[in-house]
């Protein structure tokens, strides 16, 4: 079979390295994919952007693409998957309808309480002055939210009143364009963080393994927030109780939800959760998608088909072949250019990416691009170089020691990724 993956981040780098390992895969067409994916064996770039629908179709019959899997949320909230079904092309994903649990936060807030599934209390406003009256009198630790998709860095955790007038000012203000028209204030949620991704088709569904990232730039979770500069699995947060918590009182209610408003929900559903002391999880987000960079440690861990998952969900029942895990935890760090999350400089050489990392290491690239045979950065999130080992502790050194042997000019990452993970093993309580 010919596939074809929309996107050119490090998730789809990791989705076509895995698609292509699948027993019926021939080929698979990355638009516009990355030097990762231009490196790998049966993938093939083409140089269509991921959003450009009209272009995207006309590929897909021009190549007789037999299947299609949408990475980004872009293209969803686009209706490529609309588009493609409409013309009777098999591809993975939501519609644009059901993708707005990820593309509007004031409509997620305002789904979960007519579901009553469990989130932080909030309001939603579209003008500056009700914001900051509400700020006041709810006082601190408070989150503010710019409404509509802002890339992962539309949100601010105060952790003082002023902190959230200055956010509320700076998003009423145009600071992020079109999404910060509309502002979600809600209440700070104390616990710990877990992402829980299911395949999904209507109200039938096959989890993943359980993962967390870490969203801040800096070590011990501190500074302000990006996509996501690391991630591992499985969470050991997630235990088999937490885990049956979130399938009834988060997984269930939403996918019948969005079934009972005509949102039919087909593809990858990411709940961002947050998982209280006492193991209740609440909602912080969801994701249309796979996460990134959550997907590149998941997938290292996966040892069944993943189209033949893909193509039963599109086929209304993906547990018809469910997936399944390596033993092994799975842990990947980012590797940003300097700047990020605020601006920065591409263009840099890589130095180091023919080293041998061995079988138990996968360098994932994301923001990267070929220059007269050279890698060069080429975006913010650069690299997330994966690692497998016996448990979170292991994988990460698996991890760092590649990652020792890369480097280019102005290069950062975190050193403490899965440290949380890592201290419940030392207290000899593992997944
Ligand atoms: P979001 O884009 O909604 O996922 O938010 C990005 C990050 O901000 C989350 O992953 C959390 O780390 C943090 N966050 C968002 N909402 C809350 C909340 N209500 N309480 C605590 N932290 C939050
Ligand atoms: N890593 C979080 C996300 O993909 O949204």
């Amino acid at each position: 079979m010919k596939l074809l993956l929309i996107g050119g981040g490090g998730r789809e780098h990791a989705l076509a390295w895995k698609l292509a390992q699948s027993r019926a895969v021939r080929e698979v067409l990355v638009a516009p994919g990355n030097a990762g994916t231009a490196g790998e064996s049966r993938c093939r770039n083409v140089p269509v952007p991921a959003e450009d629908v009209p272009a995207l179709l006309e590929l897909a019959r021009r190549e007789r693409v037999d299947f299609t899997v949408v990475g980004p949320e872009g293209p969803l909230a686009a209706g490529v998957v609309d588009a493609f079904a409409a013309a009777g092309l098999r591809i993975f994903g939501p519609t644009r309808a059901a993708a707005e649990i990820e593309s509007s936060k004031a409509f997620t807030k305002d789904f979960l309480a007519r579901h009553r599934i469990p989130t932080a209390q909030y309001r939603v406003f579209t003008e500056l002055q009700g914001a900051l009256r509400y700020v006041e009198q709810r006082g601190a630790p408070i989150v503010v939210k710019a409404d509509g998709l802002a890339a992962g860095k539309g949100v601010v955790v105060a952790q003082s009143v002023d902190e959230a007038r200055q956010a509320l000012a700076d998003m009423f203000g145009g600071s992020l364009g079109g999404a910060g028209a509309r502002v979600v204030i809600e209440d700070f949620l104390a616990g710990e963080e877990a992402s829980y991704i299911v395949v999904a088709a209507g109200t039938r569904y096959v989890p993943l393994a359980s993962a967390q990232d870490h969203k801040r730039i800096f070590d011990g979770d501190r500074g302000p927030n990006t996509g996501g500069m690391g991630a591992y699995s499985p969470a050991p947060v997630v235990t088999p109780q937490v885990d049956a918590r979130v399938r009834a009182e988060v997984i269930e209610p939403t996918l019948r939800g969005l079934a009972a408003e005509g949102r039919q929900f087909t593809g990858f559903l990411y709940a961002g959760l947050m998982i209280g002391a006492d193991g209740t999880p609440q909602v912080i987000e969801f994701n249309a998608r796979l996460g990134d960079p959550e997907t590149q440690p998941i997938l290292m861990r996966l040892d069944s088909d993943l189209l033949e998952l893909l193509s039963a969900a599109v086929d209304g029942d993906p547990g018809r072949a469910p997936p399944r895990w390596k033993p092994q935890a799975a842990l990947g760090v980012v590797m940003a250019a300097g700047g990020y999350p605020g601006a920065i400089r591409k263009g840099d050489a890589i130095d180091g990416l023919g080293g041998d990392f061995g079988s138990q290491v996968k360098v994932f690239h994301a923001g990267t691009a070929l220059a007269g045979g050279q890698v060069v950065t080429s975006g913010g999130r650069v690299l997330c170089v994966c690692g497998l080992g016996a448990g979170v502790r292991a994988a990460q050194a698996a991890a760092y020691a590649a990652v020792s042997k890369i480097r280019w000019s102005g290069m950062q990452f975190r050193s403490d990724i899965g440290y949380r993970a890592i201290e419940r093993e030392n207290r000899g309580n593992p997944a």
